[in-house]
């Protein structure tokens, strides 16, 4: 894991934000943690802190705000969110006013819609239904590798030929093992690896279960369909 980016999301609502949040920590391979993790951390080893939330009452989360207090002048934040509306507005105002204010500057800034079921969105149970998706992981994504390439993993650093790959950074804690009802991985050698990657179906169960995000699948329009057909005459687990 990279030590010099980390990220502190608060996502109290639908979990909208966490999304975002999980997509960028894979790109940078850094931790995630909460408002009050990062207000009993030291902090100061880190160059680049990211810092997200729900919007809720046009800015971000006040635990975000106070966990503000944990970090240093000379640091530098971005900044991403969910939000409700159609537009993001002012949103992202006062967050940046309370990081000017403690000397921290704001490398960029990511924002985009959240499902929401306040005000006028109860009629139709709820706006921006599945949001943030796919699309909006992948833009966090292309945000993150605009404003910082360097620290972003190579994402295409899966092997040749194969669909689920673990890499250096797995603890063989068997969290994948446990989640896949697939039966893929096996420890071996103290690390976890994909044993029978071919019964693997994407349903990315162990991509959620790693904490530390050392497993990458390969999600392409081709191997959707070999899987779609592998499975095809399944009736069981
Ligand atoms: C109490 C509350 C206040 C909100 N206020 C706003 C707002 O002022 N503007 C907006 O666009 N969305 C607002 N929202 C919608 C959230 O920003 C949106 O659903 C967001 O994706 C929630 O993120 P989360 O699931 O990570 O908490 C509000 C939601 C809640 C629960």
């Amino acid at each position: 894991m990279k030590k010099e980016v980390i990220i502190i999301c608060e996502s109290i609502y639908h979990g909208n934000t966490i999304k975002l949040a999980k997509a960028i920590a894979f790109a940078l391979d850094c931790e995630i943690v909460s408002p009050q993790e990062a207000l009993l951390m030291d902090l100061s080893q880190y160059k680049i802190v990211g810092l997200g939330s729900g919007i809720y009452f046009t800015s971000h989360h006040p635990k975000i705000i106070e966990a503000l207090n944990s970090l240093n002048s000379g640091q530098q934040a971005f900044i991403f969110s969910t939000h409700g509306s159609p537009f993001l507005g002012s949103y992202h105002d006062s967050i940046k006013e309370e990081l000017v204010k403690r000397s921290i500057s704001v490398i960029g800034e990511f924002s985009c819609k959240g499902f929401d079921c306040t005000g006028p969105f109860i009629i139709i149970k709820g706006g921006n239904k599945g949001r943030p998706n796919e699309k909006d992981e992948q833009k966090a994504i292309k945000f993150i590798s605009r404003i910082l390439p360097q620290y972003v993993k190579n994402l295409n650093d899966v092997p040749k030929g194969h669909f689920v790959h673990v890499n250096e950074d797995c603890i063989a804690c068997g969290k994948c093992i446990v989640v896949c009802p697939m039966n893929v991985f096996a420890i071996n050698d103290n690390k976890a690896k994909a044993v029978d990657e071919l019964a693997c179906t994407h349903c990315s169960l162990c991509l959620e279960a790693c904490p530390n995000r050392a497993i990458s699948i390969k999600h392409g329009f081709v191997d959707a369909i070999r899987i779609a057909k592998r499975h095809a005459r399944k009736k069981s687990l």
